[in-house]
């Protein structure tokens, strides 16, 4: 459905502040490099804490973080040699399905107990580790974000890894939100944004922006081939539920995956792709290098902005939950339509099904 893209003033609903997740997506959970063979951490899907474990072979698993016998933090235990995950408290034996194989002080020949522990669809791609938290049977259907970029190389790949304390809503009106350019202008951000397009559907939303840039880091970063006048490009920044993909006319390309971990934290897994100037053969042995120095330099600065931003909005929300707002936006709007509606529509589902694990 295409929207109007005329600025005006309307008063924001609270109630996006307040809702959960439609749990039958795949959410990233970590780095695929922080969780090497034979350890285990601890991750939260949306007040969901779940174990994550590697074995020995390399295989994942994803375990919920409570010990079917006393409920203790599985995240705590050790990995067996033989893949199970042995709860730190009377060493009970979880195969990677979550079911009890073993008791160590059961004299032999005895029954196991019926024990289980809930385990979730988990995935590794990009260089993350993903969990489907809703319905076991819908994770062999929905599919994982696609991101062409990741294996071709032209591109140079930074990986962001992003901490708020506040709700997913919140980080997601930040994405969506092009007018805060103000707030980076400092750091030579981009300038005199306008909506030109606004799209949305059930679970997504398009809006592209006529933005210009001018300085140091536009000629960098290919925007622009001189640095000193002003350009003026397209960005594009689709929302697919739960996640985005923003795209500046085929000269960068950001993947922004969400991880809602609580009503008032959120994570983010970033992979931002960029194109250097510089040929292949010489970028190619020092590309590691510099995608971390353009993470620290070029990125963490403007995403230390926004976390200020965005933390003081969630402060000022939990201090006074009814207080007014006013958007002028229409894409902020459309975005909160789908967030809201994606949590409503999964919660009507589940009522009916008698299967809720979005709240
Ligand atoms: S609480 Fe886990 S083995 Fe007893
Ligand atoms: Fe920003």
């Amino acid at each position: 459905m295409e929207l109007a893209t005329t600025l005006k003033s309307q008063t924001i609903s609270n109630h996006v502040r307040e809702v959960g997740i439609n749990p039958n997506y795949w959410y990233p959970v970590a780095w695929v490099h922080h969780l090497k063979p034979g350890k285990v951490m601890p991750v939260v899907v949306w007040q969901q804490p779940i174990a994550l474990y590697r074995d020995s072979n390399g295989a994942l698993h994803a375990l919920e973080d409570a010990c079917p016998h006393k409920g203790v933090a599985l995240h705590r235990g050790q990995v067996s040699r033989e893949g199970n995950l042995l709860c730190p408290y009377h060493g009970w034996e979880l195969n990677g399905e979550g079911k009890c194989v073993n008791i160590p002080y059961l004299p032999k020949g005895q029954k196991l107990p019926c024990a289980q522990a809930r385990s979730y669809p988990v995935r590794e791609k990009y260089n993350i580790i993903w969990i489907f938290p809703g319905d076991r049977a819908l994770s062999e259907i929905v599919e994982l974000p696609l991101v062409p970029e990741y294996e071709d190389p032209n591109w140079l790949m930074v990986e962001i890894p992003a901490h708020f304390q506040a709700h997913f809503s919140i980080c997601n009106e930040n994405t969506m939100d092009v007018f805060h350019g103000f707030l980076h202008k400092n750091l030579n951000g981009w300038f005199d944004p306008v909506l030109i397009e606004l799209k949305q559907s059930d679970a997504q939303v398009q809006a592209d922006y006529k933005v210009s840039y001018q300085g140091w880091l536009s000629k960098f970063i290919g925007i622009s081939s001189t640095g000193s006048g002003i350009t003026t490009r397209t960005v594009s920044i689709q929302y697919q539920y739960p996640h985005y993909h923003t795209s500046l006319e085929g000269v960068s390309s950001l993947y922004l995956m969400r991880l809602p971990v609580g009503p008032a934290e959120t994570r983010s897994f970033s992979l931002m792709f960029i194109k250097l100037r510089l040929p292949e053969w010489l970028l190619k042995p020092i590309k590691p290098l510099v995608s971390k120095l353009v993470w620290r330099f070029l990125f963490m600065p403007f995403l230390q902005q926004d976390i200020q931003m965005i933390e003081s909005e969630q402060r000022t929300y939990l201090a006074n939950p009814g207080r007014r707002y006013v958007e002028i936006n229409p894409a902020i709007i459309a975005l909160q339509r789908v967030i809201v509606r994606q949590y409503e529509q999964y919660m009507q589902q589940s009522s009916v099904t008698g299967n809720g694990t979005g709240d």
